[in-house]
């Protein structure tokens, strides 16, 4: 019912060059694949290149960032508008890096969710605890309040649109993956709240895992009932280990 989803966020990583080498190489290996969908998030300066090259493809083309505003003095930054202008489809939002190196807010981020679905954009909301918040029992309060404020300014009309990634930021880049119980309880959790909130679309509303997803802990993180798909940083650099996860070992087939 819900298609896997498996999306690569490629940071700040990547000339055009360098991105055109791998989307091209991505095509050829897994650019065809109808019963997934398959996303590559370049940084900005790439994106209207990699788009070029997807027009006969099956990969999905999203942004890192935006923000909430239609326009106007924002130096340094990007409106909704110009993302869909260089065909762009998704966009990641509140990405943890986002919220803990720049100082994104949940109020910040509730703006620029809906901002994006009234542009046409498809957001994928992000959200996830610290360490800290682990340790201190605190992870359900926290994955709960962003879930919630992320979604405060989204009718349920609308919901169907958003999909959300949790990615605890004691796992992203740090090669401790959460175990796939761990991350299914925290899913089952976000689908709980969904339901709460949007009812029945809460079973069309993708929910992926983040942090540290390599081609040998993919099959096991797929297995679980309510993930479903992965934001992959590190490993989505490099066409062997990206097509790999693109590839996961469905274990019910
Ligand atoms: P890594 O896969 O490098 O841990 O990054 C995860 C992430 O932040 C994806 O958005």
């Amino acid at each position: 019912m819900r298609k896997p989803f498996l999306a690569g966020n490629w940071k700040m990583y990547k000339t055009v060059g360098e991105a055109l080498d791998l989307v091209r190489r991505l095509n050829i290996s897994v650019g065809q694949m109808r019963d997934r969908e398959v996303l590559v998030c370049p940084p900005f300066t790439a994106l209207k290149s990699v788009s070029q090259i997807l027009t006969d493809s099956q990969i999905r083309l999203g942004a890192q960032n935006m923000h909430y505003e239609k326009e106007g003095a924002f130096t340094g930054d990007i409106s909704a508008a110009m993302l869909v202008d260089v065909g762009v489809e998704y966009v990641i939002l509140g990405h943890s890096e986002r919220r803990h190196v720049f100082g994104e807010s949940d109020t910040l981020i509730s703006k620029k969710v809906p901002a994006a679905i009234s542009a046409n954009l498809k957001p994928i909301l992000c959200i996830g605890e610290k360490i800290e918040e682990r340790q201190a029992g605190q992870t359900q309060s926290v994955v709960l309040r962003q879930l919630e404020q992320g979604l405060s300014a989204v009718p349920k009309d609308h919901a169907a649109h958003v999909t959300i990634a949790y990615e605890p930021v004691w796992a992203i880049g740090t090669g401790h993956t959460a175990t796939p119980r761990q991350a299914q309880e925290v899913h089952a959790l976000i689908r709980g709240a969904l339901q709460k909130k949007f009812g029945s679309t809460a079973e069309t509303i993708r929910i992926l895992y983040g942090g540290s997803v390599k081609p040998d802990n993919i099959d096991s993180l797929m297995a679980e009932r309510d993930i479903d798909g992965a934001l992959v940083g590190g490993a989505s650099l490099t066409p062997e280990s990206f097509s790999r996860i693109v590839r996961y070992a469905n274990a019910g087939s």
